[in-house]
């Protein structure tokens, strides 16, 4: 397949270019400065569940040369960093005042950000669970939803209105399923009724943060959520296949919408999980909690799948495709490959799959603007002796999806900016340091940051507010000047 492209459409000015990390993948000094550890701590250093063996301990030592990286990223022209806060640096054991070192860091980047024109776009909760409340329950336990609102608190009064976009939850999806269905996160605790649990507490964390920032910053601070809506695409139009996807889109869509956007669970997911749970831990005046008003939604996207009525059950035939631990309540629904091209994580690639899910989400909440604050492809860098990386591959999987949020944009999604995933090549969950999804590649070991193809590219496209061509190579003009910001 041909990697070439011609330059592209343009931008309204105002829209935000920028990239995104989470403090697990890049911070490292996981024991520095007064901070505790996390459920990715434990998880990362328990054999066999991270590839390589790979921790977070060092990851991309964001945390002593946040200087040099931030210069980076004003030397690729980002508008914006997404990062996120560590809530063990800010309350080591999840409770309790806050850490003046570990707000101090935070203090301190938010401060260079601005000095060099980026917003700063804070995530409140990438994953990295205090290890203490994970062992009074972590998220299948309610009181993690107030002390989320506490430690929103402490990060909202030291950040204050210095932050562009406060993210309170990025993917709880992951955090519930991948946490608590399939158990490949942390904690890894497959056990379906605990990740429904996890569910309705990740989504009262999100009322209590977002209503915990605004209490502390007035109701005009601005706040988000970033959701990893799953894009299912019905294999037919046969009734069958629509509500085997119906059944899947309640359980990785729509427990997350109803309560954040609409203040109502989908009526089918209390029959669809019966056997699992009772939903007992609804309480009463929780669903006004979560529906709180937001002014944007965060949304990742990476790829599509395809689904349909089971057509074999699978209890007589073990060979049958395999259901996804994830799928919590769907053993009647059957997934089909996706046709190609893949990333190097096995998904597919599919932009008119983010034009379309857009577009649904647009007709569905007209007023509500949307961010995109992930999007980006892991492929097998191929490293020049110099540490340069002509991956074309990205720069057109990053071309194409980019050029998808324009399309949606001309049909008229009001679309507020693109965040790539990610800034640089980091600890990627599960996977360790085997997948790289940066624009800037960090050398292993030495952890050298050289600017990628995909980056100048980057760069250019926010220069010039349209999409530049891809295909011909970077000139060594530009590597050099990316390179100088390092020095
Ligand atoms: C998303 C995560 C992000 C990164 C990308 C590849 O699910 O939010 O941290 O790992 O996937």
């Amino acid at each position: 397949m041909s990697h070439a492209r011609p330059a592209g459409r343009a931008f309204p000015p105002g829209f935000l270019w920028g990239a995104a990390t989470a403090a697990y993948q890049v911070e490292g000094a996981v024991a520095e400065d007064g901070r505790g550890p996390s459920i990715w701590d434990t998880f990362s250093h328990t054999p066999g569940k991270v590839a390589g063996g790979d921790t977070g301990d060092i990851a991309c030592d964001h945390y002593h040369r946040v200087e040099q990286d931030v210069a980076l990223m004003a030397d690729l022209g980002l508008q914006a960093y997404r990062f996120s806060v560590a809530w063990p640096r800010i309350q080591a054991t999840g409770a309790g005042p806050a850490n003046p070192l570990g707000l101090a860091f935070y203090d301190r980047l938010v401060d260079q950000l601005l000095d060099v024109g980026i917003a700063p776009v804070v995530t409140l909760y990438h994953w990295d669970l205090p290890q203490a409340l994970q062992d009074t329950g972590g998220w299948a336990s309610r009181e993690t939803a107030y002390r989320f609102a506490d430690y929103a608190e402490h990060v909202a009064r030291a950040l204050g209105d210095r932050v562009h976009l406060w993210t309170t939850l990025n993917e709880p999806w992951c955090s519930a399923y991948l946490g608590h269905g399939s158990g490949e996160h942390a904690p890894g605790i497959p056990d379906p009724g605990l990740a429904l649990a996890s569910v309705h507490h990740l989504n009262l964390a999100h009322g209590l943060g977002a209503r915990a920032v605004r209490g502390v910053l007035g109701e005009s601070a601005p706040v988000s959520v970033t959701f990893n809506l799953q894009v299912h695409q019905a294999v037919s139009d046969d009734p069958a296949d629509l509500a085997a996807k119906r059944r899947i889109d309640v359980i990785a869509n729509e427990v997350f919408l109803g309560p954040t956007l609409e203040g109502a669970y989908p009526a089918e997911v209390f029959a669809q999980t019966s056997r699992f749970t009772d939903w007992a831990f609804v309480r009463d005046g929780d669903l006004d909690d979560i529906h709180v008003p937001i002014d944007v939604l965060g949304l990742n996207y990476y790829n599509t799948s395809r689904v349909g009525a089971r057509r074999a059950p699978v209890a007589v035939d073990p060979d049958a495709p395999f259901v996804p631990t994830t799928a919590i309540g769907c053993e009647d629904v059957e997934w089909f490959e996706q046709p190609g091209p893949r990333t190097q994580m096995g998904w597919n690639v599919d932009p008119q799959g983010l034009t379309d899910l857009l577009l649904e989400l647009h007709a569905r909440y007209p007023d509500l603007p949307i961010m995109i604050t992930e999007n980006g492809a892991a492929f097998d860098d191929e490293v020049g002796p110099e540490g340069e990386v002509a991956d074309r591959e990205r720069t057109a999987y990053l071309y194409d999806h980019v050029d998808a949020v324009g399309a949606a944009m001309d049909a008229g999604v009001d679309v507020r900016g693109y965040l790539l995933w990610s800034f640089m090549d980091n600890f990627e969950w599960a996977w360790g340091y085997s997948r790289r999804f940066g624009i800037v590649r960090v050398e292993p070991g030495t952890l050298r940051r050289t600017v990628k193809d995909s980056g100048a590219w980057y760069r250019e496209l926010i220069r010039a507010g349209r999409l530049p061509a891809v295909g011909a190579a970077s000139t060594p003009a530009v590597r050099t000047s990316l390179d100088a910001a390092q020095a």
